[in-house]
């Protein structure tokens, strides 16, 4: 870890808690690690821990106002100098200002000039974490993109015990390090689109042709790029999972809707990830009424073919390749349950794209609604990689790692 955070810029913003103290742990912790620190107090904060502390630990003055340096217009310098920025405690109250915009002092007013990633280690008593207030504004400051890290469950002040204690030192560490290595990845500053889930082809207003996928893989795509520092957009069919944090969510019911939901994403975008399981068929035609089942025959359902969206995006980034204006990663996902490589090297070229990730879906551990998947990745490039039985978060990994080596290293790559 020391490594990772070797000659990092790490912004400290300290708020006013108990917990105040063990940011310089914290900040003696990153130092030793290689890192310099900037420490930034609230007026709160330096009630508990003075700044001198803090100035000692990291050979820098540690701000506690605006106005201390107004002509260096210091938090716009301090927020542009970070690698990565840190509010360990952030209390309630900070929490709050930070989710709606408040820019009412130093720390605060740095925050919102921070285009690096953050992480908020809150510490508060339980009463004040489980909050409707608190809870919405932590869910609105994770779905930007912070890291949320802890709290853990343990002593509080005043005796009582309960979730609402800081992450540990290590635990904060250990995040800050990993934060930096997710963003100087290949896949940092990149835009990417993932689909996920199946899609419904309304029958009548009561039933739908549809599939048994849960959307979890698309999803676990979906966070995986965010962490890795990209920006995601997740157009996803029906499925019961909550939109993942710090990344934009378009929710589709139907094949037809996806596919206009992903062609614009799609146009510009440095890598399209197909995870969806998009029904082949529609029905024909649309019943608005429901079918009664002594009334009307439904015995035959006639069904048309749907685009093939992934095809599409294969033939529109061959196109953009033979005219030398890039195209986006494409990758594929294909549902087997028999001669899983000689299907998946057939969709590879019949669809026109870069990796098809081969996934078995007649196995009780992998494939729909389970949290685990075993897969096979093919390259157009001839590559052939065997993952064995791993969570879906890994498989993510996986087809993240296997995509950046396929970017392009342009302009747009932060590497
Ligand atoms: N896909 C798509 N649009 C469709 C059907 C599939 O974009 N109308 C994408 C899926 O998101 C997936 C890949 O194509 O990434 C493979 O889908 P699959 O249904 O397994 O392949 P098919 O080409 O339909 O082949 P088959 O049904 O013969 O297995």
């Amino acid at each position: 870890m020391a490594g990772s955070l070797a000659g990092r810029h790490v912004l400290l913003g300290v708020s006013g808690g108990i917990a105040a103290y063990k940011a310089a742990e914290l900040a003696r912790g990153l130092i030793k690690a290689g890192a310099t620190v900037q420490a930034l107090l609230t007026e709160g904060a330096a009630q508990f821990v003075g700044p001198a502390t803090f100035a000692g630990l990291t050979g820098r003055p540690a701000h506690t106002g605006v106005f201390t340096d107004a002509h260096h217009i210091l938090h716009v310098r301090l927020a542009r100098e970070a690698d990565v920025a840190v509010f360990a405690p952030a209390t309630a109250n900070l929490l709050a200002k930070l989710a709606v915009g408040v820019a009412d002092d130093l720390v605060t007013s740095t925050y919102a000039c921070l285009t690096c990633p953050v992480l908020l280690a809150p510490a508060m008593h339980t009463e004040m974490w489980q909050h409707q207030a608190t809870v919405d504004n932590v869910a609105t400051l994770a779905r930007r993109g912070a890291r949320v890290v802890g709290p853990d469950d343990g002593d509080l002040a005043g005796g009582d015990v309960g979730p609402g204690r800081l992450a540990s030192v290590d635990a904060l560490l250990a995040a800050v390090a990993e934060a930096l290595a997710a963003a100087s990845g290949a896949l940092a500053g990149r835009r990417v689109v993932v689909t996920a889930g199946p899609t419904h082809e309304p029958i009548d207003p009561v039933r739908f042709v549809g599939n048994r996928s849960s959307g979890k893989m698309g999803f676990a795509l979906a966070v995986e790029a965010a962490r890795r520092g990209s920006s995601v957009d997740l157009v996803t069919g029906p499925t019961s999972l909550a939109d993942p944090p710090g990344v934009r969510v378009h929710r589709v019911e139907t094949a037809v809707q996806m596919r206009d939901a992903v062609l614009p994403l799609a146009a510009g975008a440095d890598a399209v990830v197909k995870a969806a399981a998009v029904a082949d068929f529609r029905p024909a035609s649309y019943r608005a009424q429901k079918i009664k089942k002594d009334a009307d025959d439904a015995s035959q359902l006639e069904l048309v073919r749907n685009p093939d969206i992934l095809a599409e995006l294969g033939q529109l980034a061959g196109r953009h390749r033979a005219e030398g204006t890039g195209a986006p990663v494409l990758v594929g996902f294909a549902a087997e349950t028999d001669l899983e490589e000689e299907h998946g090297r057939d969709k590879l070229r019949r669809k026109g794209v870069d990796l098809i990730v081969v996934n078995r879906v007649d196995a009780v551990d992998a494939g729909f609604a389970v949290d685990t998947n075993r897969a096979l990745v093919l390259g157009a490039d001839g590559t052939r990689m065997e993952v064995p039985l791993v969570s879906k978060a890994a498989l993510a990994a996986v087809v993240w790692d296997a995509v950046e080596a396929r970017l392009p290293q342009d302009e747009t790559g932060a590497s």
